[in-house]
């Protein structure tokens, strides 16, 4: 068949190893790790699910070399623990019985190991080593490595290297980038060392090298290694990308696959991990000019997602190969689908950070758009329900579309009904803010397989018990969504006022000065938007904080872009909306016209109570989902909504 995007599709031969296509999977942490440092059954499912989906390469993440000196990453490949070589192995063999080809990081994380902990009081009972004595931000004490730990560290990953190839691993990265402690080594950041891996570039690269003639050593010829590099740290102080080609050119012969990232875990996350605020492949001009000066293939990375971007990536010549990291959490089947010219099925990441954040807080995993993630154990196949149903689905928000679909796969048969004119709930909203347009298309991707697996869409129809009696449904889902508080305080209503969720209908009201009345996630990232059009933006918060409840992650970040263009009142109760802006109370007390000519109002929002309330003993079975039940976050309305058609 005539493939849409021939580069993407085009298998790869490195080595004695031929990769299916150019679409590799990045490595990201499963969290099912034991405590002696075993990877688990459900990380084992979460490296799976992505080989299934078609990837060329399922990278597992940060495999620990040495412990005695390292405790960020969780998990290693050790000898001395009973089960660790075989639960590597059950790792490497679910991804290759999928024709993919599974490649290990090997990393060790420095002077900030123990970043990964949930508990972070545990990283200041542990010892932290990294190129030269210093004390970090956070007040750790890092000790300088000696030569004796130096070579024992490379000798670690000869070690690692003869297990990882025993456990069927076919390729390994050497993580050299990111800020960890290969990185520090090659950075006059970090690195101010005296001896001969310290100073001069050559100085810089040498334990890099060490390292990799080690692992060489361990995996013999013809084997694959992968080296990960930032192609610039963007720090002050730190190496640009012009000595990041030159570390290029040296590490070069001894590598198979250069992999290009970008900046640190540390001081540059938002560029590590591009963020919803910046374009798409803003990394991918690293990858680019490193290929102009070494022949080894080079792969690029950072939030890619779209097949006609990545195809021109390889096309142009700027890479060889596109990993990618979250758009595969979002959907672990988008090779697959680009494989079969099916790329309007293809559900993209929103890089809203849930995937990070909630490692962070809970040590599990999870993305909005996938309700499998973190638990693919509990199956990726859709078994068809025993008994056919009717199944009538009231509102098409992101998780009323979702329990749509999921009931549909499972064959019953489904109404869905919308009370507006178009499907998308909350997210319809989203369509005027250019940052966050996937979230506008998720809705629009939702309604595609909603159509694909025949669900009976009713627009303009609202659900009342007599509707659903009439219908005679067995399963009833309501998914009524939410209402934006508009409370009765003087001007609210008036005509200079937009409330945020109605803002892509009347954006042509708002002028060039305005407030944004409510300082949540909604508030924000409209002010941002605002701010970003040229407008002249005021925030007013009540609070002492903006967006308390946002992700740990997409947080930081989206106060870096309130700081750039948006002035923030915080502590201030708006008393009065009048033609000239937000009359407030400070915390003194005293009064202050905080100004612009028009007021977006984004308070917050109010689950549908009053329609749950008249809809919920309509039928036999009800389920209740998404801010109908609780206002909350797009993830948990498809997740509900999941697990709501998964339960009929
Ligand atoms: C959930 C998650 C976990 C990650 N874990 C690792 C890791 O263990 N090792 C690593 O080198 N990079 C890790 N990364 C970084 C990714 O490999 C990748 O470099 C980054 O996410 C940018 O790619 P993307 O924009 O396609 O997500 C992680 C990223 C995510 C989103």
């Amino acid at each position: 068949m005539e493939r849409k995007y021939p580069n993407l599709c085009k298998p790869l031969t490195v080595g004695r190893v031929t990769f299916r296509n150019r679409m590799f999977s990045a490595p990201m942490g499963g969290t099912d790790i034991t405590n002696d440092g075993c990877i688990g059954p459900k990380s084992t499912a979460f490296y799976e699910l992505r080989a299934k989906g078609g990837a060329g390469v399922v990278t597992v993440s940060e495999c620990m070399v040495h412990p005695k000196t390292d405790g960020s990453h969780a998990y290693h490949l050790d000898p001395s623990i009973l089960n660790s070589l075989a639960c590597a192995t059950y790792t490497a063999d679910a991804i290759r019985r999928h024709g993919c080809i599974p490649s290990l990081e090997l990393s060790h994380s420095g002077m900030f190991a123990g970043t990964y902990m949930t508990d972070k009081s545990k990283q200041k009972s542990m010892n932290q080593w990294g190129p030269s004595d210093t004390v970090r931000a956070d007040g750790v004490v890092v000790k300088a490595l000696t030569k004796e730990l130096i070579d024992e560290i490379v000798e670690s990953y000869k070690n690692v290297s003869i297990m990882a190839k025993r456990a069927g691993f076919e390729m390994l990265m050497i993580h050299g980038g990111h800020g960890w402690l290969i990185n520090q080594f090659l950075s006059p950041l970090f690195n101010k060392r005296e001896d001969e891996y310290g100073g001069s570039l050559e100085n810089r690269c040498r334990f890099a090298i060490e390292v990799l003639k080690a692992v060489r050593e361990g995996v013999g010829p013809g084997f694959p290694i992968e080296f990960r590099m930032s192609g610039s740290e963007f720090v002050e102080d730190g190496y640009d990308l012009e000595e990041g080609v030159r570390i290029a050119k040296m590490v070069e012969p001894y590598v198979d696959i250069l992999h290009v990232s970008a900046g640190t875990y540390q001081k540059t996350f938002g560029i590590t991990h591009p963020s919803m605020f910046t374009d798409h492949g803003r990394n991918v001009f690293l990858a680019e000019e490193i290929k102009k000066h070494v022949s080894v293939p080079v792969a690029t990375l950072g939030g890619l997602n779209d097949p006609a971007q990545m195809e021109e990536i390889i096309a142009s010549g700027k890479a060889d190969i596109v990993y990618m990291g979250r758009a595969l959490l979002a959907d672990p089947f988008l090779p697959r689908k680009i494989m079969a010219n099916k790329d309007e099925e293809i559900v993209k990441c929103l890089r809203c950070f849930t995937c990070m954040a909630e490692r962070a807080a809970t040590s599990t995993r999870r993305c909005t758009v996938n309700p499998l993630i973190g638990r693919e154990m509990e199956g990726d196949v859709i078994y068809p329900a025993p008994v056919k149903k009717k199944v009538l689905v009231a509102g098409a928000g992101p998780g009323g579309l979702y329990a749509a679909y999921t009931a549909a796969r499972r064959g019953h048969e489904v109404i869905l009904c919308e009370k507006t004119n178009q499907v998308g709930g909350i997210l319809k909203s989203e369509q005027a803010i250019p940052f966050k347009q996937e979230m506008y298309q998720l809705s629009k991707t939702y309604e595609l397989f909603c159509k694909q697996w025949k669900v009976d869409i009713r627009l303009n129809t609202e659900v009342t018990p007599e509707y659903v009696e009439k219908e005679k449904v067995d399963a009833l889902i309501i998914a009524v969504g939410s209402n934006p508080l508009v409370p009765n305080l003087p001007g609210l209503h008036g005509d200079n006022v937009v409330v945020v969720n109605n803002y892509y209908l009347e954006k042509e009201k708002v002028s060039d000065d305005v407030v944004v009345f409510g300082g949540g996630l909604a508030g924000c990232e409209c002010a941002i938007h605002l701010g970003m059009e040229g407008k002249r933006v005021h925030l007013v918060e009540m609070r002492d904080v903006l967006a308390p409840d946002a992700n740990v992650r997409h947080r930081p970040l989206m106060l870096k872009e309130i700081d750039k263009y948006v002035t923030v009142h915080t502590g201030y109760k708006g008393l009065e909306v009048r033609k000239d802006g937000i009359l407030c109370e400070d915390k003194e007390g005293n009064q202050v016209l905080v100004p612009g000519t028009s007021v977006i109002c984004a308070l917050g929002q109010r689950s549908n109570i009053k329609d749950v309330e008249a809809l919920r003993d309509s039928a036999e079975y009800v389920a209740i989902i998404g801010d109908a039940s609780k206002v909350s976050t797009i993830t948990n309305a498809v997740y509900w909504g999941y697990h709501a058609a998964l339960d009929i």
